[in-house]
């Protein structure tokens, strides 16, 4: 299946019939250690661990299937699936960065990543420098001795600010730095950026890749010698294993993924217009429109594919008019989250970044009439339906 495309991969990749009943899918592992026979044993103990289980909480079968599936799709010699986006991150970034080192971010990131990088990082004595851009003149101003990690998102959430993929990787190689980026707007659907020469790739899987909403879960991505030294050390003994069943559930959801984001790409694209020409937006952020200022960064990058299911836009008359647009767009559920079948409305300032203290959001760019939309596979014109009828009360 090494040279099947995209699709094919996202069905078959992983999977196996099950040697012992023939069934199609794998069965679940829902138990929380594995019995060793004396062979088992023997075989363990002279190095010989391949297809051996132990316990629940270092490897299970699912999670073993998931894993395929998604090295399979990022192109990577590795995966390792983790109980969030956040421990993906977390451990990604703590691999590589120790008690005194110094991380570089890009300035947008998702407020958990933020509150991880600056209070938790902080008590861990890793010191993070957040950038404007990744430029030659940007980095000498806060690059250190001992620097580490060079960390960004491939969409910034929730500005919609796309990362030029090939010159992060550029600027972490050049300077001897472990590149992270978090491809969770993106896929492997959209773009795969460790064919761009990033190091680590990592996912909030609770998004795109599983599509569903029904569970919460987390990747990381790259070579067998960075995921083989996480699994081995902090994975082991943090503890933040996924459960079989949100492997198994992460497995039947991302059969469909490449379906799925490409309806999410096509009915947002349809719905940034939309809104773009709304005389009660002010502004659209959204890749695939002209006039972003990212819309040739975005086709070099993800090309045919599209650009995202996700748009932020703001609604003119700030914060309240926001609000009481967003509680009556009657297809969207008010909530956190993104990426499922389902469409999406949260407001960043009052959401997401709600806990930040208004300076730090608003110099990340995010203004308090800003709206998060994550477009989901409904049929559009409902969709557009739905947004009219709440503009039409402001
Ligand atoms: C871009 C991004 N990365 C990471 C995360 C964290 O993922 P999780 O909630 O699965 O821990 C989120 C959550 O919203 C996110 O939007």
């Amino acid at each position: 299946m090494k040279n099947a495309k995209f699709g094919t991969k996202a069905v078959h990749a992983g999977q196996e019939v099950d040697p012992l009943t023939g069934a199609l899918l794998s069965p679940l592992y829902m138990t929380s250690t594995y019995c060793w026979d004396q062979e088992t044993r023997e075989r363990y103990l002279s190095g010989d661990k391949e297809g051996i289980y132990t316990y629940g909480r270092s490897r299970n079968p699912n999670q073993n299937e998931l894993q395929e599936k998604i090295a399979a799709l990022e192109g990577a010699e590795r995966c390792l699936v983790t109980a969030s986006g956040m421990a993906a991150i977390s451990l990604a970034v703590l691999n590589a960065a120790h008690s005194g080192d110094h991380v570089i971010a890009y300035k947008t990131i998702y407020s958990g990543s933020f509150k991880l990088f600056t209070q938790i990082f902080e008590e861990f004595k890793i010191e993070v420098s957040f950038v404007e851009d990744f430029s030659d003149e940007t980095i000498a101003k806060v690059m250190q001795p001992n620097t580490k990690v060079l960390y960004a998102e491939t969409v910034a959430n929730p500005t919609m600010t796309v990362l030029d993929i090939d010159a992060f990787a550029a600027c972490a190689k050049k300077n001897n730095l472990v590149s992270i980026v978090d491809s969770t707007f993106t896929t492997p659907y959209m773009v795969r950026p460790l064919e761009h020469g990033v190091d680590v790739v990592v996912h909030s899987t609770t998004k795109y890749l599983n599509g569903h909403g029904d569970l919460i879960g987390g990747a990381i991505v790259g070579k067998s010698s960075y995921i083989d030294k996480i699994r081995s050390s902090i994975y082991q003994e943090l503890g933040p294993v996924p459960s079989p069943f949100s492997c198994w559930l992460m497995l039947r959801g991302m059969k469909t993924l490449h379906l799925r984001m490409r309806q999410h790409c096509e009915n947002a694209l349809v719905v940034a217009k939309w809104l773009e020409a709304n005389d009660k937006i002010e502004s659209v952020e959204y890749p695939g429109l002209e006039s972003h200022p990212n819309f040739e960064l975005s086709k070099r990058l993800f090309g045919e594919a599209g650009s995202g299911g996700m748009i932020s836009f703001i609604v003119k008359g700030g914060l309240d008019k926001a609000t009481k647009f967003a509680d009556n767009v009657e297809i969207a559920k008010y909530c956190v989250s993104l990426g499922d079948c389902d469409t999406m409305i949260q407001q960043p300032p009052l959401q997401t970044h709600g806990m930040l203290k208004p300076e730090v959001r608003r110099a990340m760019g995010i203004e308090d009439g800003l709206v998060r939309l994550s477009v989901g596979i409904e049929d559009v014109e409902d969709i557009i339906n739905s947004l009219e009828s709440a503009l039409s009360l402001i």
